[in-house]
């Protein structure tokens, strides 16, 4: 079921969209050779704390970790420890708030230093992804012209699209309906109305479709090894306009 938003409550989720804004022109910055995942994940869940907020992921459904910090071929859901950062790596920080019991969900894949030409290439593929869907996600669409705008910039550019997990719906909860894929299968395809704010997250990879597991249970890694990029932003629609409220 598809839980629509008030104006009041878009406001609400607005100021945990904010929050985790803010988290994040922190956290980046503090991406480079030599750094932990582990400390980025102790910084953000601080800051978090300091603002007010709590992080969301931090024990839902059992993940141990604030952040996401998920490297070169892993893909999401990478846990933060003792792992250090080096020049060339990149880094997938995936994070959520949840302020007064309005979440928030954002995505960045962050270079470590000075990358390939290639991975600068997904970065900014995977990031024009995410825009080209946004621009698609307005009162009175479907579902699959977002999914189709993901999907078609990705495959022009030979890249591999991840199809067992998806974009959601957002605000009262950390995923709530509807399934916003990033390929055009079957499947639900409702409309966008006014109210709906959803989050929109690419996973493109360099090679393949084809995701695994690892025995955490957690990390999703691309099958040939392959490295993957995956942007997020959560959007509300009102009947004139998108908002883009993680911006
Ligand atoms: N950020 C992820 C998403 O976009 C959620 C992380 S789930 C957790 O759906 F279980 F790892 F917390
Ligand atoms: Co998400």
């Amino acid at each position: 079921m598809i839980k629509l938003k008030s104006i009041e409550e878009i406001g609400k989720i607005r100021e945990s969209c904010q929050m985790l804004s803010e988290t994040y022109r922190a956290l980046i910055p503090m991406v480079s050779p030599g750094i932990s995942t582990g400390e980025l994940d102790r910084f953000a869940n601080s800051y978090i704390r300091k603002l007010g907020g709590k992080p969301a992921f931090l024990g839902y459904m059992g993940y141990p970790a604030a952040l996401c910090t998920s490297v070169n071929e892993e893909i999401i859901h990478g846990i933060p420890g003792k792992r250090i950062l080096k020049e060339g790596d990149i880094v997938s920080l995936d994070l959520g708030i949840n302020l007064d019991g309005y979440f928030s969900d954002r995505a960045v894949t962050v270079p470590v230093g000075t990358v390939s030409q290639e991975l600068t290439r997904l970065l900014k593929v995977t990031e024009e992804c995410l825009f080209l869907a946004i621009e698609q996600a307005v009162c009175h669409n479907r579902i699959k012209d977002i999914s189709q705008a993901v999907f078609g910039h990705a495959k022009q550019h030979g890249y591999g699209v991840v199809r067992e997990y998806c974009g959601h719906g957002v605000g009262f909860a950390p995923h709530e309906d509807p399934q916003v894929p990033n390929y055009v299968g079957r499947g639900p395809n409702p409309r966008l109305k006014a109210g709906m704010v959803i989050a929109i997250e690419p996973m493109i990879n360099m090679g393949g479709d084809e995701i695994e597991t690892l025995s955490d249970e957690w990390t999703v890694i691309t099958a040939d090894f392959k490295p993957s990029a995956h942007f997020e932003h959560t959007v509300a629609v009102f009947e004139d306009h998108t908002e883009i409220l993680t911006l």
